[in-house]
């Protein structure tokens, strides 16, 4: 397809996803027409600016089924958000918008690297998550052989993989760290797997992470985007060849960038929070969803019809502001990983003493590492957090095997702060 070609498609799409939403979701009636606007007002793809922004807490606000477009008996399947604050955040899908979806995971797929006849291991957790089931039917559709083996009991996930033989792995960045563990505790060398692509996603991750994860496995890692409320995985998908960010399926879903705290759109290029539009979705259409994931849109490479997106650095909401300073997980994990004798497992704690909060990033030493290995890590980290991100922190080196493993999204944030 053309770019004009995608630009046209996009365009009789999202007229008639907004004319579904407004005719068929009140939430979506009152929106647009508090803000005075029509759907028969977007004749452009730059008019979709002109309509409101659609919010998570609105999206809680319908809880369970208020933002569904269709009636409840055309809805085939649901999926909810974990909610760790408040209610939980359902999404629809009917079996139209659930082939669509594993259409769009099979594209993923094969964008990295996975082919028909490949076994595909599954370790996001299946249930209310979309992670597993939409990698499952997705890996189903492309032609695969599925190994459903959702989150958890880890050392049997070690077992499968070396006995059953699978080609890709799909599954969080950290709970593949956890993975690797386990096939040091069973003495065998993780390269030595069938494995050649892991799809990894649904967390932010860095090019250290993938550093580490490749050399270990000898295999090629890949990052996958998506948010349950626009759809699952597979809304964007990085190519194998170029690894150079994900490729955004726009035949389903538009993108923009907007300035985080005022709303303003930003030009191709300019970091910001994405916000998608779902073209063709029918349970649950969704008009210029906030994700308050922070990016920036490029140009197409591997894929060349579609723009990329840059990997996630994060949350607007897990932003750590430090006396001023913003800070987010990621850029201490490049940090961390860059360390000799550090393994790639850490933890932020944040504690307020008096009026002052601290930071104490705490990491792994590897088995290996000596104490004096351990002590030169604590300066180096401190100083490059310092030196790279302006604040000072504490640095804690522990012994290996002390943290918490991931068995889905990891949770790197402990704060212990009392709330105001
Ligand atoms: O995490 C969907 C998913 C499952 C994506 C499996 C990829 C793989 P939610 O639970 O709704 O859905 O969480 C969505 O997770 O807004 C991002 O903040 C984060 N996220 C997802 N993928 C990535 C990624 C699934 N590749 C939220 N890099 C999103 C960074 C990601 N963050």
């Amino acid at each position: 397809m053309t770019g004009d070609e995608l630009r046209a498609l996009q365009l009789e799409r999202l007229r008639s996803s907004l004319r579904h939403a407004y005719e068929n979701v009140a939430f979506y009636r009152e929106s647009f027409d508090r803000a005075g606007v029509h759907p028969e007002d977007c004749r452009s793809l730059a008019d979709l600016t002109r309509f409101p922004f659609t919010v998570k807490d609105d999206l809680r606000a319908q809880y369970p089924f208020g933002m569904f477009a269709v009636p409840e008996s055309e809805v085939r399947r649901v999926h909810a958000s974990s909610g760790t604050t408040g209610r939980p955040t359902v999404v629809g899908y009917t079996g139209r918008d659930l082939d669509t979806w594993a259409g769009l995971v099979a594209r993923s797929i094969r964008a990295a690297g996975g082919r028909p006849g490949h076994k595909v291991h599954i370790a996001y957790g299946y249930g209310l998550f979309t992670g597993g089931l939409g990698a499952h039917y997705g890996a189903e559709r492309l032609g695969c052989t599925v190994i459903p083996a959702s989150g958890g009991m880890t050392s049997r996930q070690v077992q499968i993989i070396r006995d059953f033989r699978p080609e890709v792995i799909m599954v969080t960045p950290s709970y593949m760290l956890t993975l690797l563990d386990e096939f040091e505790r069973q003495g065998v060398d993780p390269r030595t797997t069938a494995l050649k692509v892991g799809i990894f996603g649904a967390e932010p991750w860095t090019q250290e992470m993938r550093r580490e994860i490749e050399e270990r496995f000898a295999i090629d890692a890949v990052d996958i985007y998506g948010l349950s409320e626009v759809m699952g995985p597979g809304v964007a998908q990085e190519c194998v060849e170029t690894k150079d960010g994900l490729h955004l399926w726009e035949d389903h879903f538009f993108p923009e960038v907007v300035d985080p705290l005022t709303g303003e759109p930003l030009p191709d290029g300019e970091h910001g929070e994405l916000v998608l539009t779902s073209l063709t979705k029918e349970a649950m259409p969704v008009v210029r969803y906030r994700t308050r994931d922070l990016t920036r849109l490029l140009p197409g490479t591997a894929r060349a019809a579609f723009r990329r997106m840059e990997r996630v650095t994060g949350r607007s909401d897990d932003m750590i502001i430090l006396r001023g300073v913003n800070l987010f997980p990621a850029q201490i994990e490049e940090i961390v990983l860059r360390t000799p004798g550090v393994a790639p497992h850490f933890q932020l704690r944040l504690t307020r003493e008096g009026r002052m909060d601290h930071l104490t990033v705490r990491a792994e030493a590897r088995p290996e590492a000596t104490p004096e290995a351990r002590t030169a890590a604590v300066g180096q980290i401190a100083r490059e957090v310092k030196n790279h991100i302006g604040v000072s922190v504490a640095v804690e080196i522990l012994d290996p095997e002390t943290l918490e493993r991931s068995v889905g999204k990891i949770k790197r944030i402990h704060d212990t702060r009392p709330r105001d």
